[in-house]
């Protein structure tokens, strides 16, 4: 098959982890006898520096007319970098939420899974995670908060900000079904997170969610409440297995649960619409302290890469050959900086990538 993807390597360090993971394409495009064609595009703080936009249109259009994006990630210091000087709308972040918006991706979905190998790095105790979890916050990313209207200004002397907050019945529900349909392939459990004993939003989210749920009589579901639902992450995480939430609860919520794995450089994600089109993207940040030094970890990357074969390519053969590939290193000993421990063989990002490209 042949495949067109853009590719955004973004700041920090987003150009060494993609160029591994695109390394790591390279290689199950030979083995399989594929063909993946990239187009470089500029997003981010690299964008604002070349084009003074953090997205031009012209790489939105490119990403648009390809079959998924590769992202690395974005953003800078926002303490010291010029970036985040500029007004709001021209920050790094503003081109993330505008591609996301334009290309319709409203299903997110971040994977947090403790490995076997890594369970040392669980900040947990181990009687909690014994046996492992594993679960998928599915966060619904284009609506809500981070898109409502927003403002700040003065009244009666003093400066007032708002941010609005609203989700349409056909929002909800588009995000409830693709979260249901993905337990029916997992566990078949959902647990729906909300603010229903306070917010409106939360309200509708519930009932909406009790109706799709009707559809899926196998899939055991429950409501849970937001700030149960962070204490319970760590109090149990082994109870979750598909974790449905609106855009800012599942920020925050997905933050936390890769950190409960200990090992955020591992988790993976993907956001995706209706049909097969999709961007992928490590769930961590672009570091930029780490940035040039060739320690970072790409394996999210990779693991990213993994997820736009599975669900926008339909190649599972493939991304299982990734999937297989990371545990294999992991398994001989290799470490890059972020996992290492006693007795490991530490790696930097190039070499992490050779690796795994060569156990494909
Ligand atoms: C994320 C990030 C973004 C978000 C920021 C950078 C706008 O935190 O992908 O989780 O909040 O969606
Ligand atoms: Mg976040």
């Amino acid at each position: 098959m042949e495949k067109n993807i853009a590719v955004i390597k973004g700041d920090g360090i987003g150009p060494e982890i993609v160029e591994e993971a695109m390394k790591v394409l390279d290689a199950v495009a030979k083995k399989y006898t594929h063909k993946f064609n990239y187009t470089q595009i500029l997003m981010g703080g690299c964008s604002i520096d070349a084009y003074g936009v953090p997205l031009s249109d012209e790489a939105l259009e490119i990403a648009r007319n390809s079959d998924s994006v590769l992202l690395g990630s974005i953003g800078g210091d926002t303490s010291t970098s010029p970036w985040y000087k500029l007004e709001p709308q021209l920050r790094p972040e503003a081109g993330l939420l505008k591609i996301r918006k334009e290309l319709g991706l409203f299903a997110n979905l971040r994977p947090a899974y403790l490995y076997e190998e890594l369970k040392g790095a669980c900040p947990l105790k181990e009687e909690l995670t014994e046996g492992g979890f594993d679960m998928m916050i599915m966060r619904e990313l284009t609506g809500g908060l981070y898109f409502g209207m927003r403002s700040t200004e003065v009244e009666n002397g003093e400066l007032i900000a708002r941010d609005s907050m609203s989700y349409s019945e056909g929002e909800i529900r588009r995000i409830a079904r693709r979260g249901f349909d993905i337990a029916m392939k997992r566990r078949k459990k959902v647990t729906s997170v909300d603010k229903a004993n306070v917010l409106d939003t939360s309200r509708l989210w519930r009932k909406v969610v009790e109706e799709i749920a009707a559809d899926y009589p196998e899939v055991e579901y429950e409501h849970m409440l937001v700030d149960n639902a962070a204490m319970q992450l760590v109090k149990n995480p082994k109870q979750f297995d598909v974790v449905l939430t609106e855009n800012m609860f599942g920020d925050i919520l997905s933050d936390e649960a890769s950190m409960v794995t200990g090992s955020i450089g591992m988790l993976s994600s993907a956001s995706l619409r209706e049909d097969k089109f999709g961007m992928y993207e490590p769930s961590h940040g672009s570091a930029p302290d780490i940035a040039g030094k060739n320690i970072a970890n790409p394996i999210a990357t990779i693991l990213s890469a993994a997820m736009m074969l599975r669900y926008s390519f339909d190649m599972d053969d493939e991304a299982n050959a990734i999937e297989s590939a990371v545990k294999q290193i992991l398994a001989e000993g290799y470490r890059t900086i972020d996992i290492m421990s006693d007795g490991k063989t530490l790696v930097g990002t190039k070499e992490c990538g050779d690796l795994i490209a060569a156990r494909i």
